[in-house]
């Protein structure tokens, strides 16, 4: 008979979380204080980086060694600091892959939200809600330019995936920065996309196609996504992270007015961060469901079987995944 003895339990996580802030914050200080760009020319001294970016030496010294810590920084013993293959890839802010953007807005845009999440938690409010025009307006226009290398890769994926025909119209709803329009229509020469998104949003979307010489084959529709006119007969319809701001029942509806401006034969495109049926995991999309609340009315993560289930009902056909790079699959489903 074997007699299994249960491991001792110890603090030791809930002792890590208490300075869970510490990591996106240091980040956001060393991105904002140029620690990556400067490293990036090669290995320096703290004296070197404090000459190079302006910022005090004791500070540096503080957020550079807990960098080390964190692996994003290398030290050797003469003391020069380098970059490690992943902050040489994602945290130089000249680097196409840079994701830095998210973390240049925990200080000022994230954090003061989560701070009432004591109160939101009471109430089921949130403090301010980002779904609002008003509010969210202005908070989008530099946001989705940060987030832009976040759905890129992802973006390029679908595009290898569907091989559009160069007549193909795309439609780009909650476009943003247009990521998913211009990566579609980089892939095949002739797509054009009708890029939707709030009215302040739109001139951030037409600069951003512009900066890639895709401006002409866009055409640009200001408006509420359940109010604008969508048009009809798109081979298309790409609705990169908004479901999870919307709510159920405005993605639902969402969806039943895409699948109208759908051709037969159209392909819907979703990119989320999805959560398991049993919301037991990953723990990105259950902290991304916190994130909701503190800044939606309504919002939420959703699994692929809620969201299979909205398409099916709006009429969508063999809802499926995509696997590429990000946080979730895409989810695809076509309309008969
Ligand atoms: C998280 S961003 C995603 C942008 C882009 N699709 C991407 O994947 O990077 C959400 C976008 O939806 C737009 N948006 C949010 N609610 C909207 C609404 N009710 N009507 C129109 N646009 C909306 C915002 O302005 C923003 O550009």
């Amino acid at each position: 008979m074997t007699t299994t003895v249960a491991a001792p339990v110890t603090p030791e996580r809930i002792m890590q979380f208490a300075w869970g802030y510490v990591p996106p914050l240091v980040l956001e200080a060393a991105i904002k204080h140029r620690v990556f760009d400067v490293l990036d020319a090669g290995p320096k001294t703290l004296a070197e980086v404090a000459k190079a970016t302006k910022a005090s030496e004791r500070g540096l010294a503080a957020i550079m060694n807990a960098l080390v810590g964190l692996e994003f920084l290398a030290k050797d013993s003469q003391g020069l600091y380098s970059l490690t293959p992943e902050s040489s890839a994602f945290l130089v802010s000249t680097k196409p892959a840079f994701q830095g953007g998210l973390i240049r807005h925990c200080s000022e845009h994230l954090i003061p939200k989560w701070l009432g999440l004591n109160e939101i938690v009471a109430t089921g409010e949130p403090a301010a809600a980002v779904n609002d025009e008003k509010v969210g307006a202005d908070f989008f226009q530099k946001f989705v330019v940060d987030i832009f290398p976040m759905s890129y890769p992802a973006a390029q994926a679908l595009a290898r995936h569907l091989r559009l025909k160069p007549a193909a119209r795309v439609l780009d709803l909650a476009a943003g920065s247009g990521v998913w329009g211009i990566a579609l229509a980089q892939g095949s020469d002739g797509v054009r996309v009708t890029a939707v998104d709030w009215p302040e949003v739109i001139p951030v979307t037409r600069k951003t196609a512009a900066k890639f010489k895709l401006d002409g084959r866009f055409a640009f529709v200001e408006g509420d996504l359940l109010k604008a006119d969508f048009g009809a007969g798109h081979d298309v319809a790409t609705l990169g992270h908004i479901l999870h701001s919307e709510g159920p029942e405005r993605s639902r509806a969402l969806l039943a007015k895409t699948f109208r401006a759908l051709a037969p034969g159209g392909t819907i495109a979703i990119a989320e961060f999805l959560v398991n049926a049993e919301r037991t995991g990953p723990v990105s999309g259950l902290f991304f469901a916190v994130n909701m609340l503190v800044n939606t009315a309504s919002g939420g993560t959703y699994s692929f079987e809620e969201i299979a289930g909205w398409l099916k009902e709006a009429g969508f056909v063999q809802a499926r995944t995509l696997e590429a790079p990000g946080p979730s699959p895409l989810i695809l489903a076509t309309k008969p």
